[in-house]
């Protein structure tokens, strides 16, 4: 796949996530002679900078001299937002690139600014014309999370996206879907034949999907304080990533069927009622915890954070998906910061068998059948059954079919940035969510953030390097499940 000419153009270009994964994904992009020959990239931000720093910091230190794709090809714009003159002062270097560099007038502006910034920027393309390519270019709008902080705030947004950008250009970024193993969802189900009969309520008893980290908010606690995990993780990343897993299977990988299904799914998921809500869902906040050697600080106690803060560092919750494939069964999702491990993952596990013709005391440490998609780490998937201990007497126990992309592929996975700037410039939108898509995860999850908002009550907590607040046994446990892993 090789990406036409293009310049690129990162708003936010001093900030965090340009620093961690923008730069090092374009500077990955060129070591491995992924970018077109025609490229240029240009950061935009307020923090006064030259070319020569900014292009130091996109290439990291090392020497790409003799990547024809960067060298020579990297700008600096500073200005602000809503200063019509910043984007006078790109259109000119913009101008300038298409002459040096053959770019063609192909654009992509990225947004990786705070959401507040996401208006003014858009209006101040559009003001200079930007968001309209010439005759026979693109010009392509990427836009990072969060995509709203509401249902309303994100129609608003889309209101604002649409004036400037038809639908098509646009490129709503999640970077779970650029990771490998997310895709592998998809493959797993719709490349093999033996997982798809048993992907539904006949087999399934329940699922759980779990993205525990164990960071805390570390020098984001300002941005934190506005989000909370519910807003973080759940609305984009947890929802993403149960749509893949319980849609219907799609004719083609082609971007709109895809992402029909996407949608056709979320749009099953039943809302909770008032009634219910409490029952249905859980929060948390991290105190003060860990070993002597290794103490953490609580939530409150982190940089730029209220110490009487409400936030949620960790939130669960139980989902039921009303169709044919899934109705009766439940869904379990959760998150959270400082939590024991570093663990993403899709859990399907299965029904007992009816009847075991085996007696109970030679079962002891046979658990129900299940099948983990390790998103992250240790990569790869697991298939839990029970096996014949070796012996004279019938005993039987949990073992594991282990699959490790690591042992079984000789490649490394390219970080999810990377194959989404690439899709970007591509003009593949498959991996983008569409803003029908952003709209259904907002409604989902916008009665328990409403319902925690109005809820007085101190806000229940659990200790840093824990699994999370006790409401959270008993949310999954009202049913006699557990979660796994979190003795
Ligand atoms: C980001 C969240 O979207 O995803 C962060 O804003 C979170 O809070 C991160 O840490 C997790 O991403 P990954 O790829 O490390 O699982």
């Amino acid at each position: 796949r090789s990406a036409p000419p293009a310049t690129l153009v990162i708003f936010g270009a001093s900030g965090d996530l340009t620093r961690r994964k923008l730069l090092p994904a374009v500077e990955s992009l060129a070591r491995h002679n992924r970018l077109p020959n025609q490229f240029a990239l240009v950061g935009v931000a307020r923090t006064p900078m030259g070319d020569d720093q900014f292009a130091g910091s996109a290439l990291g230190g090392r020497n790409l001299n003799d990547k024809a794709q960067l060298a020579g090809g990297i700008r600096y714009v500073s200005g602000g937002y809503d200063d019509p003159d910043t984007y006078k002062r790109l259109a000119e270097t913009l101008d300038l690139l298409d002459a040096e560099r053959g770019t063609s007038g192909n654009r992509i502006f990225y947004l990786s600014t705070p959401a507040e910034a996401f208006e003014p920027v858009i209006n101040g393309l559009a003001g200079a014309g930007l968001n309209h390519a010439r005759e026979g270019s693109f010009s392509r709008l990427v836009i990072e999370k969060p995509y709203g902080r509401d249902l309303a705030t994100a129609h608003e947004l889309d209101g604002v996206v649409h004036a400037a950008f038809e639908e098509p250009s646009v490129f709503r970024i999640d970077h779970y879907l650029g990771k490998d193993t997310v895709q592998n969802v998809l493959a797993l189900r719709f490349a093999n034949s033996i997982f798809q009969p048993i992907w539904d309520r006949s087999w399934v008893d329940h699922v759980q999907i779990t993205v525990a980290e164990t960071l805390g908010v570390g020098t984001r606690g300002g941005f934190y304080e506005h989000a909370g995990a519910m807003r973080d993780i759940v609305q984009n990343h947890v929802l993403q990533v149960l749509a893949l897993a319980l849609m219907e299977p799609p004719a083609s990988f082609e971007a709109e069927g895809l992402r029909n299904e996407k949608v056709k799914l979320l749009q099953a998921i039943r809302l909770p009622t008032n009634r219910d809500i409490a029952d249905l869902s859980v929060r948390g906040q991290y105190t003060r915890g860990g070993t002597r050697e290794d103490l953490m600080a609580g939530y409150r106690e982190e940089v730029g954070v209220d110490p009487l803060s409400r936030t949620e560092t960790y939130a669960a919750m139980r989902l039921n998906v009303d169709n044919w494939r899934w109705a009766g069964v439940p869904f379990y999702v959760r998150t959270g910061k400082r939590l024991p491990a570093r663990v993403t993952e899709v859990a399907l596990q299965f029904q007992r068998p009816p009847h075991l013709p085996i007696p109970q005391d030679q079962l002891t440490g046979l658990e129900a059948d299940a099948l983990i998609l390790r998103i992250q780490p240790n990569e790869g998937i697991s298939l839990r059954f029970g096996a014949k201990v070796p012996g004279h007497s019938f005993r039987v126990r949990t073992a594991s079919m282990d699959f490790s992309y690591e042992q079984t592929f000789a490649e490394e996975s390219p970080e999810a940035y990377e194959r989404l700037l690439l899709d970007a410039m591509l003009g593949d939108p498959t991996l983008f969510i569409r803003a029908d898509e952003v709209e259904q995860c907002w409604r989902i999850v916008d009665p328990i953030i409403e319902h925690w908002a109005s809820d007085r009550s101190p806000i229940p907590t659990y200790e840093a390097a824990s699994w999370g607040p006790t409401d959270a046994e008993r949310l999954i446990g009202r049913s006699g499940r557990h979660w796994r892993n979190s003795a």
